[in-house]
């Protein structure tokens, strides 16, 4: 069966031919080696995406110029030597039918390597203006004089060149999110230059239109070169759709044959990675005033991880082709799937934006929460024997490791003591945004299903129960409990739960002020799920929700754009935010604490929630060492942690039996 034949029609961009209208956005892996190189293990990410159907690949941002590189794994197109490897990627992804574009970047005033004093050989951040990069704030980055600006022209045609000379199809200039240095040319923001590349549109947009000029005398009439553009900055006194429709214009005259419409800057992660909850295709009214502004193809991106929203943005003429990133991380198959129209198989990506914190933060190749061989092709090998493998706990991570220990070839069970799958799973779609969750845990439910997976609801396991069960193997992936010390659980207070209690509905009603103890990620979505959403006070039934935190700050550890706006939503509802505050002592209507040395107190609260973390549930474990047989902890039973730590542990321990 054929579906969305709107997405699934070619697409012609100058001399390009696309089967199809889904595109892979460029997305940094940090896998090429530390000279820029492709490698091995990028070619089978890439190969993967391509297997799965997608019409074209927009490689990561590849670097111009070799002494000024984004990061240290990233790729680059700076010199010749560099050619055979790109080479063999783009042979290995043209048979698959799909076409390959690279994005271009210098990385301009983003100090992440190319600052010198940590980065010998390297020699520091490049600008329009000596504006600092939100990066790094104390790096006052070099303005660029009228010569360099044309001998980084050159870099920029000397790249595209070396594109062509390798395969690609086109390439793609990086104008977009006030990033690298183009980025920071086009925005009033950080482009206080006075001479002709300054001032007003038409001068900022001098330098990266002399470079497709450049680039289109260099690569010929017929080869595709696009540009990505912010829709709009969202930042005050930043580029505006009014102006981007301008900008676009003047790129269009100049040589541009697509344009690849996001959004914001990097002052914003949000507008650039919309994370779960937030409306899909959020930059189609955008791509929509782009696309009546100029007469190429136009691609919009952005939160677009359905088939049904991708077709819905070409047939209602808001894009001509849709760029689908994250979506396709978490399920490289979903092109094939939604043209075969196999909608329900498709895996969805619940927006969470792990995937960004472990390619930024973690220094590792992207990880994502819905799928545990994220980036490369599911290998798994069936087991030499097949075992009797029971699986203690149907949360994320035993659901997981039952998945793949059957995949394997294992006849395998579930136990789970309560009424159903998912443990902290179900309680992590509650908060507001966060009901994308609730479609991924639909869809590994399903999966077991697929698979016959045995599953036993409310059945408590025991050391005894599991002797009686008599497995080869036992997975205990119990979770874990909310920690509720007993100064709290004992305390003069009549009414303290747990935040997952007061997730899960049980125990209220909850009063109309409410205190929060715990200002991590747990404790923040609470508040926001109890109070009211417009800030109405209780004289209305609403309610009124205090957080206190010892750390100066809350959600220390979470560097997403969920947490952007999060906080952003708890100042709005007025949520009271206490921090560098211990609580010293309960009182039975309230609290007393320290901060700065001074003692203060909250009277009035009707119920205390504590969100003070998780403590592994272990103890089953822990009598489990005499039973003779393999015996393996995963998930926040080994370490509380998120599910895509349970999930990759879960995989892990089922591809050792
Ligand atoms: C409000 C909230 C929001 C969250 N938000 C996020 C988020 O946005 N992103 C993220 O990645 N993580 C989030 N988490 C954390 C995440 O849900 C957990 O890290 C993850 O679910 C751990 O998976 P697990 O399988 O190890 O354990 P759990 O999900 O805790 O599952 C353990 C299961 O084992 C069962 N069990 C326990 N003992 C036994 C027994 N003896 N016999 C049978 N069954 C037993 C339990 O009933 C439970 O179903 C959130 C958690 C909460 C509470
Ligand atoms: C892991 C990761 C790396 C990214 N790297 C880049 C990049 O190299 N260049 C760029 O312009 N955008 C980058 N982005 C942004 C994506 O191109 C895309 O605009 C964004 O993910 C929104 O699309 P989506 O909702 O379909 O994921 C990256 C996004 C992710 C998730
Ligand atoms: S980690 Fe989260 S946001 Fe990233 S692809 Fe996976 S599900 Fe989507």
């Amino acid at each position: 069966m054929n579906s969305f034949g709107n997405l699934f029609s070619p697409i012609k961009i100058n001399g390009m031919t696309v089967k199809n209208r889904i595109f892979l956005p460029p997305m940094g892996t940090k896998l090429s080696t530390d000279k820029g190189e492709i490698t091995d293990k990028l070619i089978e990410y890439y190969v993967n995406i391509a297997r799965g159907g997608v019409g074209l690949i927009t490689t990561e941002v590849a670097d111009v110029e070799g002494t000024r590189r984004y990061n240290k794994l990233n790729i680059g197109l700076f010199d010749d030597l560099l050619i055979p490897g790109w080479k063999k990627l783009v042979d290995a992804l043209h048979k698959y039918d799909v076409r390959v574009v690279v994005q271009l970047i210098h990385s301009g005033p983003v100090p992440l390597y190319n600052d010198p004093k940590v980065s010998p050989g390297q020699l520091g951040p490049v600008a329009a203006s000596p504006v600092p990069h939100i990066y790094k704030l104390d790096v006052i980055p070099h303005e660029l004089t009228i010569d360099e600006i044309h001998g980084i022209t050159r870099l920029f045609r000397d790249a595209a060149r070396r594109a062509k000379e390798v395969g690609c199809d086109g390439v793609e200039i990086h104008c977009g999110h006030n990033h690298g240095l183009l980025g920071s040319f086009v925005t009033p923001l950080s482009n206080k230059r006075a001479d002709e590349y300054g001032g007003n549109l038409l001068n900022r947009m001098k330098f990266p239109l002399e470079i497709v000029k450049a680039i289109r005398e260099e690569n010929g009439p017929d080869y595709a070169i696009g540009a990505r553009i912010s829709g709009c900055n969202m930042e005050d006194g930043g580029l505006t759709i009014e102006d981007t429709c301008q900008m676009a214009k003047l790129f269009e005259a100049a040589g541009v044959d697509f344009f690849d419409v996001s959004n914001g800057t990097l002052h914003r992660p949000e507008t650039i990675l919309p994370c779960s909850g937030m409306p899909k295709a959020l930059n189609a009214e955008y791509s929509r005033r782009i696309k009546q502004a100029v007469n190429v193809p136009v691609g919009s991106v952005g939160r677009i991880n359905d088939p049904w929203t991708a077709d819905d943005l070409i047939v209602t003429d808001k894009a001509d082709f849709v760029y689908m990133g994250r979506a396709l991380i978490s399920d490289p198959e979903l092109p094939s799937k939604a043209k075969e129209g196999d909608t329900d198989d498709i895996r969805p990506c619940v927006g969470c934006c792990e995937c960004v914190s472990s390619v930024q933060y973690g220094g590792t190749f992207f990880k994502c929460t819905m799928n545990s061989s994220a980036g490369c092709e599911e290998k798994l090998e069936t087991a030499e024997l097949k075992k009797r493998i029971l699986i203690v706990g149907g949360g994320p991570g035993g659901m997981e490791a039952a998945r793949v220990a059957t995949i394997r070839g294992h006849d395998v069970t579930i136990m789970e003591k309560t009424d159903r799958l998912g443990g902290q799973f179900i309680l992590a779609a509650f908060p507001p945004l966060k009901q994308e969750f609730a479609d991924g845990l639909r869809y590994k439910i399903q999966e077991l299903n697929k698979l016959g997976v045995m599953v036993e609801l409310n059945k408590t396991v025991t050391k005894q129960a599991i002797e009686e069960f008599a497995p080869d193997a036992v997975i205990v992936a119990t979770g874990g409990n909310p920690i509720m010390p007993g100064w709290l659980q004992n305390s003069a207070h009549k009414k303290v739960i747990s935040a997952w209690d007061a997730l899960r509905g049980v125990k209220h009603p909850l009063g109309a002020n409410i205190l929060v103890i715990g200002g991590g990620l747990v404790g923040c979505e609470t508040a926001d799920y109890l109070v009211s959403p417009h800030n109405i006070r209780p004289i209305s039934g609403g309610r009124k929700v205090t957080i206190i935190e010892m750390q100066d700050n809350i959600m220390t550890d979470d560097s997403s754009s969920n947490r952007v706006l999060l906080v952003e939503r708890l100042h709005r509802k007025n949520v009271n935010i206490i921090t560098g505050a211990k609580v010293e002592e309960v009182l039975p209507d309230g609290i007393t604490y320290t901060s700065d040395g001074e003692k203060h107190s909250l009277k009035g609260i009707d119920t205390i929630i504590t969100a003070m973390g998780t403590l592994p549930e272990n103890s089953l474990y822990n009598e489990l060492s005499d039973l003779g047989i393999p015996v393996m902890l995963i998930g926040d039973a080994n370490k509380p942690s998120k599910i895509m730590n349970a999930i990759y542990e879960g995989a892990e321990a089922a591809k050792q039996l």
